[in-house]
């Protein structure tokens, strides 16, 4: 069984990234979403929440499964035997940073391949900050992030 990860911190998923899980599950026959603490990133919501929206999110595609995970991406992408860590790139503004990334994950485990898909077009703009910082303000988040989650978001800055 051929498993790519897909990782981010989900905070939370966008449509954007639901683009890219949709894609990338047709090309292997087992993606894992790895919801990952990145340390230098103050979450709105804890990885137990952001674990059930994205399986909320996820249900439709049988060969999709959701993790949680604290430590190295490129550890953790051993434990798994994934051939492969995909990553969405929006603008050339992601490159530099992504291939650094790429670069050290391929350093501390070379088998493992860092895939990039082109986000597209009508998500390029979208982050998931910028998701949280116009519901922050009573914007319409609608056709952004997954109903599921769209609801969640909007209770989150009503609280
Ligand atoms: N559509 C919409 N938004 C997208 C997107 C897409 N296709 N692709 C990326 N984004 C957004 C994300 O929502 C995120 O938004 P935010 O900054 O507002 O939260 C932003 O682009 C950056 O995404 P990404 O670079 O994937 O960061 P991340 O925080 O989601 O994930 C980890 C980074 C967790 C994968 C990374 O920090 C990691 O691997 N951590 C583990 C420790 C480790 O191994 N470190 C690396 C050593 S090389």
């Amino acid at each position: 069984m051929k498993v790519v990860i897909y990782p981010g911190s989900f905070d939370p998923i966008t449509n954007g990234h639901l683009d890219i899980i949709k894609r990338v599950s047709k090309m292997c026959e087992h993606l894992i979403v790895s919801i990952i603490y990145n340390p230098n990133k103050s979450p709105l919501f804890t990885l137990e929440e952001r674990a059930r929206q994205v399986k909320g999110a996820v249900e439709d595609y049988p060969n999709v499964t959701v993790e949680t995970f604290t430590g190295l991406l490129a550890e953790y992408a051993k434990q798994k035997h994934a051939v492969s860590i995909v990553k969405g790139l929006r603008a050339i503004s992601d490159f530099e940073y992504e291939f650094q990334m790429a670069l050290m994950n391929r350093k501390l485990c070379p088998d493992i391949e860092t895939i990039f898909l082109m986000t597209s077009n009508e998500y390029s703009y979208l982050s998931s900050s910028i998701v949280k910082e116009v519901a922050r303000f009573g914007g319409c988040i609608k056709g952004l992030v997954p109903e599921n989650v769209r609801k969640e978001v909007i209770n989150k800055f009503s609280n």
